[in-house]
């Protein structure tokens, strides 16, 4: 059951494991990675998907010809191994054009140059099979609040999106938009920085149902939030379009380590979400199980694809715990105790008015100092959670 395989929807980013390890204080500590042995490193591992930004193919500035050539090359490894495309994005953040920005550069010419960019590259991602499309606007932001008009700025966000919008819309593709949050890193601020935040502005476009997000663990809790509770929210809204997993070590810089490698008990509850979070236990996500993590600095080759098995074992072995969680007989009888799924009944009844729940007699006498001492058992049930996890039970 901890063996991989592509039923299991593990997908990859090409940039993950080609990361050459090169970081603000340091050179590269790896050799290049080519597209093709990335395609069939993963497919031996057992993963389904690769994904990647139009710049991890062939260089920025590309000419078609060469565009073209990388393109085929890739196209052949997969076909060659079964390997799919899931998802494809843009890099609007490596070139120095994009200093301030792309869709929200204070620069016109930039701001257009970057949709030009995207949109190229949104057929390519149709051409090449996508269902999904990332933004992540890792520049899209500023260190200065004297630099940034943000309300126009989020103007000029919304008036990119619905630009995409109309393009897959008009074009007929069956492409679907998924916003990655990102607090900071590369800039000090970022625009959209939680899940909450894209929530709400997805809201306001014009095409909103082609939206949604790609949330990232590290990037959740780099903001110090709980990442299960923001996949709650984005499934129960509909907008789970697609989810980053990696490990993260509380508040401080990206550090994109192997998923389960940070906070190892939201790993758990994630997983448990995912995998039986649906009604009756059911997966409540069908899309990717895609990895956005870095081989560290430290690692050599043969390390790259250790780690990148980690990530794949860590997430089998976490839902081998999960539903040895949600299938203990002594689990289900502590939730009952807890009131856990007390919480789906609705608080008023059938057609129960305001002026029915002022009126209602039992709650003129409801005794609130007595409710108030039972207890919630919450302690227990997520020891009980903590020793499945540690394979205890
Ligand atoms: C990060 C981001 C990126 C994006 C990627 C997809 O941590 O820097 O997560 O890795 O996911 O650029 O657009
Ligand atoms: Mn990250
Ligand atoms: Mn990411």
């Amino acid at each position: 059951m901890v063996t991989p395989t592509p039923a299991d929807k593990f997908s990859f980013g090409l940039w993950t494991v080609g990361w050459r390890g090169r970081d603000p204080f340091g050179d590269a500590t790896r050799p290049e990675l080519d597209a093709v042995d990335a395609v069939h490193r993963l497919a031996e591992l057992g993963a389904y998907g690769l994904t990647f930004h139009d710049d991890d193919l062939f260089p920025f500035g590309a000419s078609t010809a060469e565009r073209q050539r990388q393109i085929e090359r890739l196209r052949k490894a997969l076909s060659d191994t079964g390997l799919v495309v899931p998802m494809v994005t843009t890099n609007l953040f490596t070139h120095p054009v994009f200093k301030d920005g792309g869709f929200t550069s204070n620069d016109r010419d930039v701001r257009r140059f970057a949709l030009r960019k995207v949109l190229r590259n949104v057929e390519l991602a149709v051409d090449i099979g996508a269902r999904t499309y990332v933004l992540w606007g890792g520049r899209e932001g500023a260190e200065y609040d004297s630099a940034k008009d943000v309300r126009a700025a989020l103007d000029r966000y919304r008036e990119s999106l619905n630009l995409l919008t109309a393009f897959v819309h008009d074009r007929g593709y069956d492409l679907r938009f998924a916003i990655e949050p990102k607090p900071n890193e590369p800039r000090g601020d970022i625009l959209l920085p939680t899940v909450g935040h894209a929530l709400a502005f997805i809201a306001t476009l014009e095409h909103p149902e082609l939206v949604g997000v790609n949330p990232e663990v590290g990037h959740e809790q780099m903001a110090g939030l709980n990442f299960a509770h923001a996949i709650a929210q984005a499934l129960w809204q509909g907008k789970l379009f697609h989810i980053d997993l990696n490990g993260q070590r509380g508040v401080k810089y990206d550090q994109d380590l192997v998923f389960g490698h940070g906070d190892l008990m939201n790993a758990f509850s994630l997983v448990d979400l995912l995998e039986n979070g649906g009604p009756d236990g059911a997966p409540a996500y069908d899309g990717p199980r895609h990895f956005d993590f870095k081989p560290s600095r430290t690692e050599d080759t043969a390390g790259v694809w250790d780690s990148a098995a980690a990530n794949m074992r860590t997430y089998l072995l976490l839902k081998e715990r999960a539903l040895a969680f949600r299938t203990d007989p002594e689990v289900q009888q502590a939730i009952s105790e807890s009131r856990v799924t007390d919480l789906r009944t609705p608080t008023l009844a059938p057609g129960e008015t305001h002026a029915d729940l002022l009126a209602d007699p039992a709650l003129a006498e409801f005794d609130a100092d007595k409710a108030a001492q039972r207890g919630y058992g919450f302690v227990r049930l997520n020891q009980l959670a903590l020793e499945h996890l540690l394979g205890a039970r």
